[in-house]
């Protein structure tokens, strides 16, 4: 088609707060734009509060109660999914788009077994019955080998490391086979060795899919690491975007260039 079929994700001048208790809206996005292009691994990062979560929920329609949006767009795949009717943007973020939350166990619901959960989304998802839900569900914590996944599936999230749980997380965002996979804070909170394991996990699976990928951190360090395309956030705005190698080295807004000597990133040549 056009140069805009390269683009995945186009988010444009995306505004939108927390009503208070007088219903004044209190701004906590302001002029959001950034785009992602197909098959890209590409990053937001920004200081806690910056505004990462709420822009990754507001493209996904997931965002909390009290939040709305005041102005902008989402396009995906060249649809702007604010605009369109609520049951399309439902069917096509469930085919196309998906989500690991941030805080993986909190996301877990701990009365269910792993197995059972994961077997839900992909009924949710996929057109197959409740056994062909177990196998697939099994064969996904195989994928993003959690060992022993049989055994596994009948397990509590309790039961689950930090690490197995964000793994169990991940299976459950690949149940709907996503393009686009928006990935918050996934290895926060890991030791350093599980935090790696998960990055490596996640290339993987995105150069086995061809999917493109989303990775929100306030690390830059492991942006510098793991991503082709940078957005960088502070304060509900974006501060700067583009890509990696040019954003670490030749970053020209301020916060982004203290957010690179924080991180105590090497400049590479
Ligand atoms: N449920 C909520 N009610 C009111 N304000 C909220 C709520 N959730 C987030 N906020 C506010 O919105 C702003 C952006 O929050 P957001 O969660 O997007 O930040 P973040 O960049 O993801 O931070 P972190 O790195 O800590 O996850 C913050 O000022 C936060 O206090
Ligand atoms: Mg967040």
């Amino acid at each position: 088609m056009n140069a805009s079929s390269d683009v995945v994700l186009d988010v444009k001048r995306l505004s939108g707060g927390f009503e208070d208790t007088d219903h004044q809206i209190l701004p906590v996005l302001t002029d959001v734009t950034f785009s992602i292009r197909r098959g890209v691994s590409a990053a937001i990062v920004g200081e806690s509060g910056s505004g990462k979560s709420i822009t990754a929920l507001s493209v996904l329609g997931l965002t909390p109660a009290g939040f709305s949006l005041t102005a902008g767009q989402i396009r995906f795949e060249g649809e702007d999914l604010l605009t369109m009717d609520p049951a399309r943007r439902r069917k096509l973020s469930g085919r196309g788009l998906s989500m690991v939350f941030q805080d993986a166990r909190a996301a877990l619901n701990p009365v269910f077994t792993v197995g059972w959960q994961i077997a839900d989304v992909v009924r949710i998802h996929q057109d197959v019955g409740r056994r062909e839900a177990r196998r697939r569900a099994e064969e996904l914590l195989d994928r993003v080998r959690v060992p022993e996944p049989a055994r596994r599936m009948k397990q509590y999230p309790h039961e689950f490391s930090g690490g197995m749980a964000q793994r169990a997380m991940l299976a459950m965002a690949l149940a709907c086979q996503p393009r686009l996979l928006i990935l918050d804070e996934p290895t926060t909170g890991l030791d350093v060795t599980i935090q790696a394991d998960i990055l490596d996990l996640i290339a993987d699976l995105k150069a086995a899919s061809g999917m493109t990928t989303c990775l929100i951190t306030h690390d830059l360090g492991v942006v510098a690491e793991n991503c082709d395309q940078v957005v960088v956030m502070q304060q509900g705005c974006v501060r700067e975007s583009g890509s990696c190698a040019q954003i670490i080295n030749t970053p020209t807004d301020p916060y982004t260039k203290q957010l690179i000597s924080d991180s105590r990133l090497v400049e590479t040549s």
